[in-house]
Order: structure tokens, then C-alpha cells, then sequence
């Protein structure tokens, strides 16, 4: 069994304000924590009136830019694994990204693969897959914000071998927090929503984002929770149990699966 400290940090990005809203966010990160997780476009904020200014805001993280520059300096000052939501530019396309950076600056990225309302007109739909990496001792996968919706992005992810779902997240409809609990028991992983507060009104419609970013564990308790009003860190010790499936003596959750009576 590994003892995991983390975090899950919800933060009031101002749109287009890339140092600040970096330096205010990276700030909660607490001493002493292995994981972290901060909210999708935690560097931006969410609300890009076109793709072009999109673009124009993104990072190519394989350049280097200021805040996977940021990511890895504090990755690396605090020895903490950081996950964070970004806006990626690889050539001219554009993602919605999440990138985990651990503290040897090595880093791994994941593209949100369902996109939400108008971000459809925005970013590019994420060519990756779900992939799971090793990190801080444990086996992680990300998925970002309205992948929560789609049971297959967290089914995907506990089936490749996630023991920890980091979910960066942007929320608006109020239903994830209650969602997650039932992605966490059904896989029985960890999941960590990192969410957002406050609104953004630079286009139709005016969005305002729910909070509410929790922790939570294999058996669906919520271990941490935010409310929907105030920025700030929120910890929690967990005791990551691997491959730990079983649900009565003879209930297998990956054994019991019937592949050949499902026709999805
Ligand atoms: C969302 O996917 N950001 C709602």
C-alpha cells in the first residue's frame, strides 16, 4: 500500500492573464504534497471568443513555453507531481490539454477527447487515447472536465491500470461532483476534480463555473470537498491500494465484466 499526499486546487482564473493567474495558482500549492491537481485552462481561463485567439494563447509545451516553464520549476522546487489543465498549440492545431509534470520535469500530456459546447468550434478533438502513466509511485490517467459524462473515459483509464483519475475540470452542468462519485466506486479508483469558481461573460453564453472540487475514494466516499464560493487548496492522505477489485468474497469488479453481453 503507498501513502499518496495530495491536493486538489480550485482556482478564479482572469481570462488572458497567463503570469498571474499561474503565480496566484502554483501559490496554494501546500508543502509536503506529492500530487497535485489544478483546474482545465488553469493558465488562460476558458472562455476563447475563436480559435484563432485560442491559438494565440496556447503553448507548445515541447518548446517550453512560460507555464510548462512554470510547471516544471515548481514540480521540481516542491518534489511534487503537478497535473493542470493548458492550452496546447502543436503546429495549427489547438488542444484542451492536461499535462502531468513530476518533480525530474519529465512530463507526459493528455487531450481532452470530448469537447463541450463551443469549445467545439474552438480546439481540435484530442488524438491520444487515455493513456495511464507512472508517477509519484503509483499508475495515474487524466481526463479533463466533460469527459466525466462519457463512463467509457474513466472505464478506459481504470482498465489500463489507473489507480488515481486526475480530472481537470471547468464545470458548469451541476451533476459531475455527484458523477465522480459513481466513476470512482464503478472503477474503484481515486478521483481528484480540480475545478474552477466564478464566471466569465466575453461571450454568449455568460458561464459560471461550480466548484466544488473534491477527492474522492474507491469505495465513492468523498474524502475532501470545496464549496462553490472560495479559491484555495483543500489535502488529503491517501492509501492507494493497487488492483484492489474486490467487492464481496466472490465479486470481482474486472472479473465478474461480461465483454461478450455488452454491445457498446
Ligand atoms: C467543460 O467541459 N469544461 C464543461
Amino acid at each position: 500500500m503507498l501513502e499518496l499526499n495530495t491536493a486538489v486546487i480550485q482556482t478564479q482564473p482572469e481570462f488572458g492573464d497567463i503570469g498571474g493567474n499561474v503565480e496566484r495558482a502554483l501559490a496554494m500549492i501546500p508543502p509536503g504534497c506529492d500530487l497535485a491537481v489544478l483546474p482545465e485552462l488553469f493558465a488562460t481561463g476558458y472562455q476563447f471568443l475563436s480559435r484563432d485567439e485560442a491559438l494565440g494563447l496556447a503553448e507548445d509545451p515541447r518548446s517550453g513555453g512560460p507555464v510548462m516553464s512554470a510547471l516544471g520549476a515548481t514540480a521540481a522546487s516542491t518534489r511534487t507531481t503537478l497535473i493542470a489543465g493548458i492550452a496546447e498549440r502543436d503546429g495549427d492545431r489547438v488542444f484542451n490539454s492536461s499535462v502531468l509534470v513530476r518533480p525530474d520535469r519529465s512530463w507526459e500530456i493528455y487531450r481532452k477527447v470530448h469537447l463541450f459546447w463551443n469549445e467545439k468550434e474552438i480546439f481540435d478533438p484530442g488524438d491520444l487515447g487515455f493513456p495511464v502513466f507512472e508517477a509519484c509511485g503509483t499508475r495515474i490517467g487524466m481526463m479533463v472536465c466533460f469527459d466525466w459524462i462519457f463512463p467509457e473515459a474513466a472505464r478506459t483509464l481504470a482498465l489500463a491500470g489507473a489507480e488515481v483519475i486526475a480530472h481537470p475540470a471547468n464545470l458548469i452542468l451541476p451533476w459531475c461532483p455527484a458523477a465522480m462519485i459513481t466513476r470512482s466506486q464503478e472503477n474503484r479508483v481515486f478521483t481528484i476534480t480540480a475545478n474552477r469558481i466564478g464566471s466569465e461573460e466575453r461571450d454568449q453564453p455568460a458561464l459560471k463555473f461550480i466548484g466544488m472540487s473534491q477527492i474522492v475514494d474507491p469505495l465513492g466516499e468523498i474524502v475532501v470537498r470545496l464549496d462553490s464560493e472560495r479559491e484555495g487548496a483543500a489535502s488529503a492522505a491517501l492509501r492507494v491500494r493497487e488492483k484492489d477489485k474486490l467487492i464481496t468474497p466472490t465479486n470481482d469488479l474486472w472479473k465478474d465484466r461480461r465483454p461478450d453481453q455488452y454491445d457498446c
